[in-house]
């Protein structure tokens, strides 16, 4: 496989509209497919860069929620359900889907 990309993980192990926090290249991110699109964050906490892990982080069908504040994000969209989290999404990778797997580009910053 290329190198230049980060297998995150394969679309067969995905629930529509049920996020999974998965861990690649020692690194969390956030997958979620819904609507037939798949959806990868990075798993950081846009408010204060606090990771999101299985430990440090309370995921819902619909939110993922950081328990170091209780900022809470919609799972599909990124986008903060408290105004007043600031940045105010999580971080947002643009998955590759290569037939049944999800990648994502090293060294691309998130959105
Ligand atoms: S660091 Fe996540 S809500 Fe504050």
């Amino acid at each position: 496989m290329n190198n230049e990309l980060i297998f995150i993980t394969s679309l067969s192990s995905l629930e529509a509209d049920s996020p999974v926090l998965v861990k690649a290249s020692d690194k969390w991110f956030i997958v979620v497919r819904s609507n037939g699109k798949t959806h990868v964050y990075d798993g950081v906490c846009p408010h204060l860069d606090f990771p999101l892990t299985p430990k440090t982080t309370i995921v819902t069908d619909c939110t993922i929620i950081c328990k170091a504040h209780f900022g809470s994000f919609n799972s599909v969209t990124g986008e903060s359900l408290k105004p007043q989290i600031t940045p105010n999404r999580l971080s947002r990778l643009h998955p590759i889907i290569l037939g049944n797997d999800v990648f994502i580009k090293k060294n691309v910053n998130p959105q």
